[in-house]
């Protein structure tokens, strides 16, 4: 879509929205007088990371139990926390009264009604502060969450994948963002997000914006938003050989080019694409794979380590960096962690 044609879009989703707008609970309808910002604020807390379906008992109970921010500032934390529990994320119960007690104390009961007030409470970021912005105070605020990304994302048909297309998204949806009723505009994202702009099926048939949608008019809707592929991680087999005599077990340095070069670590074999069974032992031994293995996750591959040991090494003239290193001081040896879980997974059996 055009950006100059932005303006007709936000109109005509607008007026959809007057008409289809979802009646929830913490909503004013489509024009009318702002709804409360505690239940703005309350709803937009719970409703991160959760479904509208799933928050809508919360929400009742909370405003049925404390109706204003101060009946919340003054309840006590675990009655709180209990009825917080199932909706998850501690952290934000735990913020969600900790911003209630400064609104309370601070801010006389009113929540401010600025985008850079609100992010400076506990649990408000970005997004947040936005939508409370535009839909408890009418500010022009661009409010921008994942289903609002994918939207505008089919709107534009933005080839640049996420994440890195998110500063891009958030231009394009001050485009459309009108100069009032933001909080029903982005609203109307959402419900359209919801019922209309679905992630796999997009039911264009119904959109009142159809006709302006990039993504549609390419015949692909739902291959929008374009998505980063991953780089996969190779992944990797090796064996660490767990050579002891007398107390002692054989570590051997690094090399000291390379992964954890110049680290002490357990003697290990090659670390190549199919498990390499006992190649590369450090001594001549009755040298048996044991069941199970160590799986470490380096930053350019993963790895498989299994684990060996012998009960009967033949004697060996030393390499230099060897060294006997008595086990019961093993944590002493500044091992790297995948060769720690390797010597805990040998004390473990495995
Ligand atoms: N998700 C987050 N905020 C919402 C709102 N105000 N309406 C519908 N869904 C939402």
């Amino acid at each position: 879509m055009a950006v100059d044609s932005a303006r007709s879009e936000s109109t005509r989703l607008l007026a959809w929205y007057d008409v289809h707008a979802r009646s929830l609970p913490w909503r004013a309808p489509p024009g009318a007088p702002l709804a409360d910002p505690y239940r703005v604020w309350l709803s937009e807390i719970m409703l991160q990371q959760t479904t509208v379906a799933a928050v809508g008992g919360y929400f009742a109970t909370f405003t049925r139990r404390w109706p204003t921010v101060e009946a919340l500032a003054a309840a006590p934390d675990d009655e709180v926390m209990a009825a917080w529990a199932g909706l998850g994320y501690y952290a934000r119960a735990r913020n969600l009264l900790a911003c209630a007690r400064i609104v309370a104390a601070e801010h006389g009961g009113r929540f401010p009604d600025t985008e850079e007030r609100l992010r400076a409470l506990p649990g408000i970021g970005a997004y947040t502060a936005a939508a409370i912005a535009a839909i408890a105070f009418g500010r022009r605020a661009v409010v921008v969450d994942g289903n609002i990304e994918r939207l505008v994302s089919r709107l534009f048909a933005v080839e640049e994948p996420l994440p890195a297309a998110k500063p891009r998204l958030r231009a394009l949806m001050d485009g459309l963002t009108p100069e009032t009723r933001a909080g029903d505009f982005a609203q109307a994202m959402m419900d359209l997000g919801a019922t209309i702009c679905a992630p796999r099926s997009p039911k264009c048939l119904l959109c009142p914006i159809a006709e302006g949608c990039a993504a549609r008019a390419m015949g692909e809707p739902a291959a929008f938003p374009k998505k980063a592929v991953k780089a996969t991680r190779p992944h990797r087999y090796g064996t660490a050989f767990w050579a002891e005599r007398d107390g002692c077990v054989l570590l051997r340095r690094r090399p000291n080019k390379g992964l954890l070069g110049g680290m002490r670590a357990l003697p290990t074999g090659p670390w190549v694409e199919a498990p390499p069974g006992i190649k590369g032992a450090p001594v001549p031994g009755d040298w048996r794979v044991l069941d199970g293995q160590v799986r470490h996750v380096f930053t350019h591959f993963s790895l498989d380590l299994a684990l060996a040991r012998a009960s009967d090494l033949s004697p060996s003239p030393p390499l230099s960096g060897d060294e006997w290193w008595p086990i019961d001081r093993l944590d002493e040896a500044g091992l790297p962690t995948v060769f720690a879980k390797a010597a805990a997974g040998i004390r473990e059996g495995v």
